[in-house]
Order: C-alpha cells, then structure tokens, then sequence
C-alpha cells in the first residue's frame, strides 16, 4: 500500500510510519519542518506538509501523484495539545487548536477525496482521541475538536461509501510521546494534570499504533485502540450516571490546583 502519514516526525506518527512499513507498505512521512519544530530527520521519502497550509497539502498531493501515481491511505494524524478551563482558555488559543487538529484533517480530506473518488479507492484514517467520545472538564477546546473529527470521519466514511473509499477514526486514551512539548494554554493547572497522564500511561505510541493497524484489517470505522480508551467509553455508554461522577471529581480536583 502507499501510505501518507501527518506529524511523522514523532510519536504516534513515527510508530505508525514504522509499523506501515515493517509490513512492506510504502510510507511518505511528513511533518512541520522549522526550528520550533522537530525537524524531519529520515533516509525514507519525506515531504514538509504543515497541515495548516494549502500550499504545503497541494506539493503533497503533487509529490504522490508524480512518485505514486495515486494513493491507498491518508493518516491524518498530526495534533497538538491544549484545552484549558472555560474562563482561562482564550480565544486565541481556541483558534490555534481548531486549525490545527480539526482544519488540518479537513485540509487533509479535501486535499485527497478527488484522486480518492476517481480510483474508487482509498482509506482516510483520521487520529482524533478518547476526548471526541467522552469529554473530561478542563478540555472543552480539545474535547470539542477531537468530536468534530469523530463526525467528520463518520460523514466521511458515509459519504464515500459509494465509491469504495473508507474512512476510520482513532480514539485513543493518554499514550506517551513528545505531545506536551506543543501544548500552549493559559490553564496551567490543566497542563501538569495532562502531562502526569502522559507520561504515567502505560501505552506507547508503538503499542497504539499495532492496534490502529489491527483495527483497519478488520474494518472497523471506529478504532478505540486501548484498554483505558474502551473502558471509558463503556462507562459513558452504560453507567451515565457513574461516568458523571468521575468526571465531576476530576473538574473539582482541577479546580483545587488552582
Ligand atoms: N499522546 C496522547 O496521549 C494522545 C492521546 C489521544 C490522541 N492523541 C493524538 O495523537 C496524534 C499524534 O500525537 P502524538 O501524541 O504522537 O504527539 P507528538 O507531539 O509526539 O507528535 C505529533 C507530531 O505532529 C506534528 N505537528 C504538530 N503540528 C503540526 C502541523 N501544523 N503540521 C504538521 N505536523 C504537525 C509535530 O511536529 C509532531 O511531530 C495527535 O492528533 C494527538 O492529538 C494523542
């Protein structure tokens, strides 16, 4: 298969590139090139795709159509992390998250449908996260960012059906990778609550990304690729008034940090 990969340079991005291609699959890597950024650093085909440039999506899709000819997998997966209670979070930092993880895979999607549609093929696989299922205070700009991306590849995966495109989501709880090296937000609490949960997990990008790669084989349109991750949503789904519970702790344990 070939295979586009977002945020390649790191993380869960990195762990899925690796495992594409352990399988034999190709993979174009891409990711931010810049000094605040990692900079790409790989021997394998790579490109600069900012996922909030248009310009950047249009050399992309030049590069495939020149190199491959045509394409089998979109991996939306590029992110950054942020949030921030109601009354801290600004606004500014709203549109930040919102360009980034909601526009870049609708840049992404736009980018491609076309070439998709007039193949009659292709898999788009949007990264959203365990926060576009279930929405823990504190995380209103992320959470609400993540649900649109779940909506989009529903819509997505509805809309194409037709032609035998696909499109998957991944829900993932906290997993460990450089993601709070991005993170901006004025609540300071929520940062070090985030970061704890990161680096605490006991999942890494490796271990998602096996279970991303399982979840396309067998079809799913919804990958909800740990333990954590599915236990939450089960509690959401058939405990409301449980699942209330534990998120109401959560915001008055964020509200005591201060
Ligand atoms: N780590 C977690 O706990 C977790 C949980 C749920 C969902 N996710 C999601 O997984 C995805 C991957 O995150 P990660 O945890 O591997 O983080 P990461 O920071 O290790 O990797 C993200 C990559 O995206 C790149 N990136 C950021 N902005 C970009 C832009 N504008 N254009 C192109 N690339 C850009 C970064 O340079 C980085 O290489 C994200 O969408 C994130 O929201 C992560």
């Amino acid at each position: 298969m070939r295979v586009l990969v977002t945020g390649a340079a790191s993380g869960l991005g990195a762990a899925l590139s690796d495992a594409f291609e352990a399988r034999g699959d190709q993979v174009l890597r891409t990711d931010v090139v810049g000094e605040e950024r990692t900079r790409l650093e790989t021997t394998r085909p790579a490109v600069k795709l900012d996922i909030t440039s248009d310009d950047d999506w249009a050399t992309a899709r030049e590069w495939v159509e020149r190199e491959w000819g045509g394409l089998d997998v979109l991996v939306n997966n590029a992110g950054v992390a942020g949030g921030g209670r109601l009354d801290v979070a600004t606004l500014d930092e709203w549109q930040w998250i919102t360009e980034i993880n909601l526009f870049g895979p609708v840049r992404g999607t736009r980018t491609f449908v076309p070439m998709f549609k007039d193949q009659r093929s292709g898999h788009i696989v949007n990264v959203a996260s365990l926060a576009g299922l279930v929405h823990p205070a504190g995380m209103a700009s992320y959470n609400a960012v993540k649900a649109a991306v779940v909506a989009l590849s529903e819509t997505t995966g509805h809309e194409l059906a037709p032609y035998g495109v696909r499109c998957s989501v991944v829900c993932p709880s906290y997993f460990r990778t450089n993601l709070m090296d991005g993170m901006k937000g004025s609540d300071k609490a929520l940062g070090t609550v985030i970061g704890q949960l990161i680096e605490g997990s006991p999942f890494t990008a490796e271990d998602i990304a096996a279970a991303v790669l399982e979840g396309m084989d067998r079809g799913d349109d919804v990958i909800i690729p740990d333990e954590a991750a599915r236990g939450a949503w089960d509690l959401k789904q058939n405990d409301r008034a449980g699942y209330d519970a534990v998120m109401r702790k959560q915001a008055a344990r964020l509200d005591q940090m201060g």
